[in-house]
């Protein structure tokens, strides 16, 4: 990211998930403040999303992943779990449409102290207000320390979390990475969603298109610096002590909600979603 600027993958994201719900009817993840957040018309969300080949697999990807994170997230509410901590939210919208609101569960949102400016300053711009279950936590992750950061806005480490952490891996350092890792594991039975990509990310279809998505990240400064061997990361997951994993890959999130997304392109990405368990 570029220091002191809000991050432009996040809007990226964003405008992915609103045209989900314009081409896809939210079928994959039911978003009704997708488009109110973005505050964009529909015909520009539309030029976004029919003007790149890669446009139709990130929108699977992006909404996939937050819907299995939810889904995830859910049975841990019914489990008991009160505490949610969505890391790197950029504009996720989780806690706008938030539907275990009669349980009393506290929703912590952590982002770059920049993004996170600019995300308030969206939501009053769109007449969203905050709600009363959501307490946010500027944290630069290469710079600071999220456990600190996170006590000092009441959360408690003593009750178990649940994490996402979605679309931020890829940006990390490892060093980063491995403190984040360190510090959700040291919250007991806690748990995490969140995607990697492997080395080689991109299919044979998509490959000519890679070298373009590297030029733009470079230029915005959001390079993916960290990309690991799914054999990698669990060998990471263990060393942290994350006993129950599981890791979803491209194919298996195509052939659950392919269908879903209108006109999708051919190709496949080497991106995973992973749920651990502590
Ligand atoms: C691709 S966006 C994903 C946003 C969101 N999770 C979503 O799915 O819409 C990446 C997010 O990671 C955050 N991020 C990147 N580097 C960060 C850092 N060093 N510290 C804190 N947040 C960071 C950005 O601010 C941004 O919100």
């Amino acid at each position: 990211m570029k220091p002191n600027e809000p991050s432009r993958t996040a809007l990226m994201i964003a405008r992915q998930r609103a045209a989900h719900q314009v081409l896809d009817h939210g079928s994959i993840l039911y978003d009704p403040f997708a488009m109110k957040i973005l505050r964009e018309d529909e015909k520009e969300v539309l030029q976004f999303a029919n003007g790149h080949p890669l446009a139709s697999i990130g929108r699977l990807f992006t909404t996939a992943r937050s819907r299995i994170a939810e889904d995830a997230l859910s049975r841990a509410v019914e489990r008991g779990i009160r505490q949610i901590v969505i890391l790197g939210a950029g504009l996720d919208t989780f806690a706008l449409r938030n539907p275990h609101g009669a349980r009393q569960i506290r929703i912590y949102e952590v982002d770059h102290p920049a993004t996170q400016a600019w995300k308030r300053q969206r939501l009053a711009e769109a007449q969203i207000a905050l709600p009363a279950w959501l307490i946010l936590v500027p944290v630069d992750f290469e710079r600071d320390d999220v456990g600190e950061k996170l006590v000092a806005a009441d959360f408690q480490q003593n009750s178990p979390a649940f994490f996402t952490w979605l679309g931020v891996v890829p940006y990390l350092t490892q060093d980063a990475i491995g403190r984040t890792l360190d510090y959700i594991s040291s919250i007991q039975n806690s748990e995490v969603v969140f995607d990697y990509m492997e080395p080689e990310a991109f299919s044979e279809e998509l490959r000519q298109l890679e070298k373009e998505r590297t030029e733009q990240l470079k230029k915005i400064d959001e390079r993916s610096v960290s990309r690991f061997e799914p054999a990698g990361i669990a060998a990471i997951l263990h060393s942290h002590g994350f006993g129950a994993i599981e890791d979803i890959n491209f194919q298996e999130i195509a052939s659950r909600f392919g269908r879903a997304v209108q006109g999708l392109a051919p190709g496949h990405l080497g991106v995973h979603v992973v749920h651990a368990k502590h």
